[in-house]
């Protein structure tokens, strides 16, 4: 087991109806201005940016509001979000909706305690000490930022999505309602199954030995995951299933399921690289394709942690053939992710071999800035292996 720090300094306000709770917990924290940050359409449509500021209004809680974060979020919005802050003299960042609207408040909390411009902690990962506080009232179970220490921003002008990690830019406040899910999209609901299954997979393949404490507790969530994303899907609006759901996205990411680990990410810098070339492109559903990619090029670093891994997420018998079993685990997750309804390929994202060609070296070169020289832990990788890997995946 591996050295390691680790905090989680979130409280998690959890169950029906508890975003309307968030005026009076901000006011018990002594907040006197926030700046209510939201996405394109659908926390405006369905009334809850509304709700959200009637509570804020209700406490005495100032605010000033910033919608029209897109998924992948952007720089430029939060540049702008830096200046509001500022100018406003706001002292807390609510941000409700998903992982790019959090991530794109967590980029504003800290560019609003900085003199320079944001985007240059993304550049430097120089640690930031002042980070306005963050709440968050989250729309969409996936990318975990409501828990977690990361948050991921896209450069279009230089064609870079990349991460900055800060235990300071972890929400102080995670209002998590079940319900607010129940209009999410299947696509949405699958891309946030994926991601947050994907989460347990980058901890669970790296070159440190068994963890039992650690892995428990990620081969748990695994199997939740599993189990609880037909049911989520077959009926949007049971509240059991998006609740365990909803839940377990916060736990696969908040950084339990991998302490004293060294974790791998690879594929998480693969994926980031297809979704800056291509914005559209939803994050989960480029993990669906690129993580069984990755799967096949390195298992033989390690055959034995795969058929351990396929044995307890997926129950496949040993055959005792180590790498026999490792495939078959590799089959059971590219088909777990396809019943999801997730794409298997690049090409049914819509990057066919011509489109790879014409924008790897590109992507080769981001990468290298993003992830440097070497990369990932289960098995090093370089830009050829990268390379190998985005062909493995057409
Ligand atoms: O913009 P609106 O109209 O709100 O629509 C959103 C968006 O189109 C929609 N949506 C969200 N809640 C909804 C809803 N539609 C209906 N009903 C609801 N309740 O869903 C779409 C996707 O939202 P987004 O916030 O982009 O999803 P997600 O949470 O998957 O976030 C993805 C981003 O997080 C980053 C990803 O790279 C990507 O940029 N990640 C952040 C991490 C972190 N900060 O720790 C870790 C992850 O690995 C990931 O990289
Ligand atoms: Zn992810």
């Amino acid at each position: 087991m591996e050295n390691f720090e680790f905090v989680s300094p979130t409280k998690f306000v959890f169950g029906r109806g508890v975003e309307t709770q968030i005026g009076e917990k901000l006011a018990q924290e002594g907040a006197r201005k926030a700046l209510v940050h939201f996405g394109g359409q659908s926390a405006r449509r369905s009334g809850l940016v509304d709700r959200v500021c009637a509570s804020l209004d209700a406490a005495g809680v100032e605010h000033v509001e910033l919608g029209g974060v897109r998924p992948n979020p952007e720089i430029t919005l939060v540049r702008e979000g830096v200046a509001l802050a500022k100018r406003e003299g706001v002292d807390w960042v609510v941000a409700v909706g998903g992982g790019s609207v959090i991530d794109s408040a967590k980029a504003i909390a800290n560019g609003a305690c900085i003199d320079g411009d944001v985007w240059e902690l993304f550049e430097t990962k120089r640690p930031n000490p002042d980070v306005l506080p963050i709440a968050v009232v989250l729309t969409i179970p996936a990318a975990g930022s409501e828990g977690s220490k990361n948050t991921v921003i896209s450069n279009d002008a230089l064609g870079r999505k990349t991460g900055y990690g800060n235990d300071r830019q972890r929400p102080r406040l995670a209002f998590m309602n079940p319900e607010l899910t129940f209009t999410l999209p299947a696509f949405q609901t699958a891309a946030g199954l994926t991601d947050m299954f994907c989460h347990l997979l980058e901890r669970f393949f790296d070159d440190v030995g068994a963890v039992p404490v650690t892995d428990n507790l990620n081969l748990s969530l695994m199997r939740t995951v599993r189990a609880e994303a037909p049911r989520v899907l077959a009926d949007p609006e049971g509240y059991d299933a998006r609740a365990n759901v909803m839940w377990a996205g916060m736990l696969c990411h908040q950084g339990l399921a991998g302490v004293g680990r060294h974790e791998d990410w690879a594929t998480h810098a693969l994926e980031h690289e297809l979704s800056a070339f291509d914005t559209s492109i939803t994050h989960g559903a480029g993990l669906a394709v690129m993580f069984p990619a990755w799967m096949e090029y390195v298992y033989d670093a390690n055959p034995a942690r795969f058929a351990f891994y396929g044995r307890e997420v997926f129950g496949l018998s040993p055959t005792g053939d180590a790498e026999a079993d490792a495939l078959s685990a590799i089959d059971e997750t590219r088909a777990f992710f396809a019943s999801l309804g997730m794409p298997t390929t690049l090409e049914e994202l819509g990057i066919g071999e011509e489109e790879l060609d014409g924008a790897l070296e590109k992507m080769l070169l981001t990468l290298r800035a993003n992830k440097g020289e070497a990369f990932g832990s289960f098995k090093k990788l370089t830009a050829d292996d990268a390379r190998a890997i985005y062909r493995l995946a057409l």
